[in-house]
């Protein structure tokens, strides 16, 4: 495979990545999304969330599709509505829809059908500590994640909170799939480190899609 960071780093070897989880190395184009995620982020904006002990999460975050990932004082969940507009989440533009599910049977994850995307912009300095994708309402699905913009490092964890994770290096435009015996593991993202983006700017941006409702 060519692309993504072997390309400028000349063949560095990809780490071994548990079973279940695949990396697509530049497999999603940033010049096609950035507009879509432009217009969702003008019907939905960028907000942070508060988790339901009251603290702010430090990634901005909205959403696009039939239902979205929010959380407050009532703790995660996902609504069919934008809690800041009232208004339903953008849909979900057909061509993201169309990655998310080429990049799944790509990975060996066929007939994916996610209802939502979650997506998060992270600023210099922010990350997001080890958690598990389990507010959705069944596992059979992969987990598509799209990293944008500023370069990160992915952390990968285990099955429980307390296997020390591995870094993995995510950059603009690869594509992380997790699913199967990978869909519950722990993950998170190191505080994204100085830089600028041509496209994005000081910015990261992830796309988090999943099929939430069963
Ligand atoms: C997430 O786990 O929701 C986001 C992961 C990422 O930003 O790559
Ligand atoms: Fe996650």
């Amino acid at each position: 495979m060519s692309g993504g960071a072997s390309d400028l780093f000349g063949a560095l070897p990809e780490p071994p990545l548990p079973d279940g989880m695949r990396l697509l190395r530049g497999y999603a184009d940033s010049a096609d999304l950035a507009p879509l995620l432009a217009a969702i982020a003008e019907a939905a904006p960028f907000r942070f969330m508060t988790t339901r002990g009251g603290a702010r999460l430090a990634a901005a975050m909205t959403n696009c599709g039939d239902c979205g990932w929010v959380t407050d004082r009532r703790g995660y969940r996902y609504e069919s509505r934008d809690p800041e507009t009232a208004q339903p989440w953008p849909p979900m533009p057909v061509p993201m829809r169309s990655l998310a599910v080429a990049a799944a049977g790509e990975a060996g994850y066929p007939g994916y059908d996610p209802d939502t995307c979650l997506i998060n912009r992270y600023a210099i300095g922010a990350g997001m500590g080890l958690h598990q994708d389990s507010d959705e309402a069944e596992f059979t699905s992969p987990v598509v994640s799209v990293s944008l913009g500023l370069p990160a490092t992915f952390l990968v964890g285990g099955e429980t909170r307390s296997t020390k994770p591995k870094p993995l290096a995510v950059v603009n435009g690869d594509v992380v799939v997790f699913g199967g015996l990978a869909r519950l593991l722990f993950h998170g993202i190191r505080p994204v480190k100085v830089g600028h983006d041509a496209r994005f700017g000081p910015f990261r941006y992830n796309l988090t899609f999943r099929r939430a409702r069963a």
